[in-house]
């Protein structure tokens, strides 16, 4: 995780973006230290990667690498305002000792587009993500790797649309409108079982969750998707990231996982 020391709205790269509404700093942070504590407490280790003045969208962590089996597949960015925030994240990974290091050739932004469940790499494409980084992906990997094709701008990153509530078990909550019908109809086939989610509970950005496998931390306002998790034996616990949600992001943007 990146604290939101820099974090501002001074561009718009996504439609959630609107640089004339201002931002409360202080909230931000506030609001991100409850979500990092809220990890600790839940018993994880919290990295952190030290800001950067001039890069305000770094608070959102997630965009800038994939980490599956100790191996990291770097990121680079679709728009010139977050290039320099892929070089951040591979110089963390290299200082915490991690060796298995590809610096990307083809667009990809991490997490954002990327889902990891035991048995696919879900991949998203048609904002930032280019197709060519899916082929990167699956060589550096050596995980088949499923690309999904978002279609509504609101949900620019696969990230937005979809979230892996239990990794071993393969077990996804996701929102059929943000994708491609064709895409739809591979996410039925290799998920009969998902959680969907409806518009109001996608569009208060319910679906940018972690799941531990037990707790789903999501934002608070998505009160649709509570019982529904609940059903399934998860424990929500709603977040209120409300002034990072400004910049297109929520729980899951700014959260990496480093799979070991
Ligand atoms: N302002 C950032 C952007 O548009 C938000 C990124 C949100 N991160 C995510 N993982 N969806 O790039």
């Amino acid at each position: 995780m990146c604290p939101p020391v820099h974090f501002r709205v001074t561009y718009s790269i996504n439609p959630w973006m609107d640089p004339a509404k201002p931002v409360d700093l202080q909230l931000a942070l506030a609001q991100w230290e409850d979500l990092r504590d809220r990890y600790r407490a839940l018993g994880h280790t919290v990295e952190l990667l030290e800001p950067q003045p001039g890069l305000p969208d770094m608070v959102y962590a997630a965009n800038g690498a994939t980490v599956i089996d100790g191996r990291v597949l770097g990121a680079r960015f679709a728009h010139r305002e977050r290039e320099g925030e892929a070089a951040a994240h591979l110089d963390w990974f290299r200082s915490a000792g991690y060796t298995k290091i590809h610096e990307p050739l083809h667009i990809n932004e991490g997490e954002g587009d990327f889902a990891v469940t035991s048995s696919y790499v879900l991949a998203g494409r048609g904002f930032r993500s280019s197709p060519l980084s899916h082929d990167e992906a699956q060589e550096f990997f050596g995980r088949p790797v499923i690309g999904l094709d978002l279609v509504d701008p609101r949900y620019y990153h696969l990230d937005t649309a979809l979230s892996v509530l239990d990794e071993a078990a393969d077990e996804v909550m996701y929102y059929p409108g943000a994708f491609s019908p064709g895409s739809r109809s591979v996410l039925a086939r290799l998920f009969p079982d998902a959680l969907i989610a409806q518009e109001e509970d996608a569009g208060a950005l319910g679906l940018n969750a972690v799941s531990d496998g037990r707790h789903v931390l999501l934002p608070q306002a998505a009160v649709g998707l509570f019982s529904p998790l609940r059903d399934r034996g998860y424990e929500p616990m709603g977040m209120d990231l409300g002034e990072l949600l400004k910049g297109g992001g929520s729980v899951k943007c700014c959260t990496q996982e480093l799979r070991a």
